[in-house]
């Protein structure tokens, strides 16, 4: 494994025109993205996802910092712009042209022409599932067809890398996983991916490393499997009646989804399973299952950046 994406304290100061406050969107971003890995890069609304993605595609300058792009410092070479294909987010596309008419104008300004330029758009458009929809106008696509005609533009110069923002934002559950089949099969040709979103789930399913950034920090950096550990218990039980359940709650269990005698019940750290069990078949009901439960990237964050917003208000009081 190679080191694909390499950035070493990276900052970014947006500077006020009018003598307002200076804008430090990020403080020191220092992080590495591997070949032949999809790497999650998370954060809220504002956290700095799409400005360090600018900054790596040499859209807009660092204000100091590193970056390094297949071992290279010259990140607007030939070479590397070559090697990355980028999807911005909420990409537009113009809605009287067709599908392959608008991979045609972005191969050509990769400067694919005649026959590689036609087999190009024939692979990316495959890849992407849409040879059916090619001649049609992007008028008459759906959310989830233009998005991925978004991927396969990405993909026009059969790049190394490929760096998408929020890619599954705004699609429906459908779309969403016709997008992650599809980028998780592109890791699996080889590709290396940086997919930012702000919806934690969405990229838990495909990532193998993970970043949460806040206020242009890195709070978290790991595998799933590092971060996410089996941190708790859960019996299903099932004829579990109202008196029941209180008798659960006041023996430390804590019921979930619990409905017409159904129940989550979630054995908390620290308390022994057998025990649990024992307090289930005492309140009467039957047990269907027990199964660990990993915390939740979502729960992660909150925890994490619910720490960072606390302690933020600690000092500020
Ligand atoms: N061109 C700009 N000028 C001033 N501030 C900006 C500019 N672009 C982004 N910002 C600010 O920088 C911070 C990070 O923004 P951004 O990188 O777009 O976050 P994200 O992509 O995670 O939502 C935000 O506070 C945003 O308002
Ligand atoms: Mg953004």
């Amino acid at each position: 494994m190679s080191t694909v994406i390499h950035t070493e304290n990276l900052t970014k100061t947006y500077e006020s025109a009018f003598g307002g406050q200076d804008v430090h969107a990020l403080k020191s971003m220092s992080f590495e993205v591997q070949s032949g890995e999809i790497f999650g890069y998370l954060g809220p609304n504002g956290s700095g996802k799409t400005t360090t993605i600018k900054m790596l595609l040499g859209l807009i300058f660092p204000t100091s910092g590193k970056i390094r792009i297949l071992g290279s410092e010259d990140i607007t070479s030939n070479h590397i712009r070559m090697n990355i294909g980028y999807l911005p987010e909420g990409a537009y596309y113009p809605d009287f042209l067709r599908g392959e008419e608008i991979l045609k104008y972005y191969g050509q300004l990769y400067g694919l022409s005649g026959a590689d330029l036609r087999n190009r758009i024939d692979a990316v458009i495959d890849l992407v599932g849409m040879s059916h929809a090619r001649k049609r106008l992007m008028r008459g696509y759906s959310k989830g067809m233009r998005q991925r005609i978004g991927l396969a533009q990405a993909l026009i110069s059969d790049p190394k890398i490929l760096i998408l923002d929020e890619p599954t934002t705004g699609l429906d559950p459908i779309a969403r996983k016709e997008i992650r089949d599809i980028l998780a099969r592109l890791r699996d040709e080889g590709k290396t991916l940086m997919i930012s979103s702000h919806e934690l789930m969405e990229v838990e399913l495909i990532s193998n490393r993970i970043s949460i950034i806040y206020e242009g920090d890195m709070k978290v950096h790991g595998t799933i499997d590092e971060l996410l550990v089996d941190r708790e218990v859960v019996v299903e039980v099932t004829d579990l009646d109202e008196p029941g359940a209180k008798q659960l709650e006041e023996r430390g269990l804590t019921l979930e989804d619990a409905i017409s005698g159904r129940a989550r019940v979630r054995v908390p750290e620290g308390m022994d399973v057998y025990n649990a069990i024992e307090i289930c078949r005492s309140a009467g009901a039957r047990i269907g299952s027990i199964a660990p439960r990993r915390e939740t990237l979502e729960e992660l964050f909150v925890r994490v950046v619910g720490g960072a917003s606390r302690a933020k208000a600690e000092k500020a009081a």
